[in-house]
């Protein structure tokens, strides 16, 4: 019988290196062993009670059940305009400048497809969120990756991108606050990007999913940078700020004509967002503030039990500035596979930095995404 081949596009794909991991966690749920798992960046928190409460009365509401064959509904994109602007200070125009998506990753993975044509370079931060990779992949381009290091606060140098390459890009992807090195971008990085990006005509699509889960310092919204909306489009996520991870439900915004050209995939490619869960996201921008200032508090708790506990364990080099991710190196030498391996004995599950590209080598990932009960259980075991 023929045998099926996958495109020339996905065999590009580098293999999955989460694959070993998966298989060991497999393997301790057959035996019926439980583990505590700090590898998903899937919050434990329940989203707000209200939130499935509209949910629920929406879906019963005829419209709802049926296609959303349109750019977001009007009242959601005016809880996203009246959010953006006191979050950030920024007006956007509701009808022009924003798009709901079907999750942030939805929006970041078919940007390309609007605006990159084959040979020409996206620029990709290593290590960085691998959806961005896949996203270049799809659309026919190439990768360029723009090493993060510790001594540059994990921003990438711009002035290291050859100019052959430079000469070539077409979209920039950075993502503050970061996963995984929970990074910041300041002010005066941002001036940076966007002067680069006009001046190479390089877009910049800027992932601000983590944007609410800070420590102390407020994260920026490129957006929020003189000339950004002439060269920049911004992704946002409510799976994070509001634990609906499950809901699937995003937006993205900034210039109009990237706007139009990411609405312009996806009419091809979907239809629509449920309606009764875009009446849940605006409620819960509109109304539940108290909710994201209370997780906030949640997650800086578990992270100073768990920053100083790996203090006491040696570790030095410790991150974690923003996001639910703690970023650790390993002593030198050490392979991060390997490293999550010995964790796995100890029933713990964490991320290899090398799942994040090769930069991500020599560092481990927790997502600190369980109760304090269970973090000290496994910080007993690290
Ligand atoms: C950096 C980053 N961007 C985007 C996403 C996608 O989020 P969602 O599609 O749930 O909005 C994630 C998910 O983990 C992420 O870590």
């Amino acid at each position: 019988m023929k045998q099926f081949e996958f495109s020339k596009r996905l065999k590009q794909f580098p293999p999955y290196l989460f694959a070993e991991i998966d298989k060991e966690k497999v393997k301790l749920r057959k035996k019926g062993i439980d583990f505590i798992d700090l590898s998903v960046g899937d919050p434990d928190i329940l989203c707000p009670k209200s939130v499935v409460e509209i949910l629920w009365r929406s879906a019963k509401v005829k419209v709802n059940q049926k296609y959303a064959l349109d750019q977001g509904k009007l009242p959601f994109k005016l809880a996203i305009k009246k959010w953006f602007k006191k979050r950030f200070t920024v007006t956007l125009d509701e009808h022009k400048e924003i798009l709901p998506l079907i999750g942030s990753k939805e929006g970041l993975v078919h940007f390309p497809l609007a605006f990159l044509n084959p040979d020409e370079y996206v620029l990709i931060p290593s290590p960085g969120y691998p959806g961005y990779r896949g996203a270049a992949f799809f659309a026919g381009g190439k990768v360029h990756y723009m090493p993060l290091f510790s001594e540059n606060g994990f921003l990438p140098d711009l002035n290291k991108i050859p100019h052959s390459v430079r000469n070539k890009a077409k979209i920039i992807y950075l993502n503050y606050p970061n996963n995984p090195t929970t990074a910041l971008a300041h002010r005066e990085f941002l001036h940076t990007l966007v002067r680069f990006s006009s001046r190479y005509g390089i877009i910049i699509a800027y992932d601000n999913a983590y944007s609410e889960l800070y420590d102390k310092e407020k994260p920026l919204s490129i957006l929020q940078i003189p000339g950004a909306k002439e060269t920049a489009i911004e992704f946002h996520s409510l799976s994070k700020t509001f634990c609906m991870t499950g809901f699937r439900v995003g937006w993205a915004c900034g210039n109009e004509k990237m706007i139009s050209g990411l609405f312009k995939v996806k009419t091809n490619v979907d239809s629509g967002i449920f309606g009764a869960i875009q009446d849940a996201a605006s409620y819960a921008l509109e109304k539940e503030n108290a909710y994201v200032h209370n997780l906030r508090r949640t997650i800086n708790a578990r992270r100073g039990i768990f920053i100083d506990s790996l203090k006491k364990k040696g570790f030095t080099d410790i991150f974690s500035e923003s996001t639910f991710y703690v970023w650790v190196k390993l002593a030198k030498g050490t392979s991060s596979i390997e490293f999550a391996k010995r964790l796995l004995v100890h029933q713990v599950v964490a991320t290899p930095g090398v799942g994040f590209g090769t930069y991500g080598e020599g560092y481990i990932r927790f997502a600190l995404t369980v109760d304090e009960k269970k973090l000290k259980e496994a910080l007993r075991k690290i």
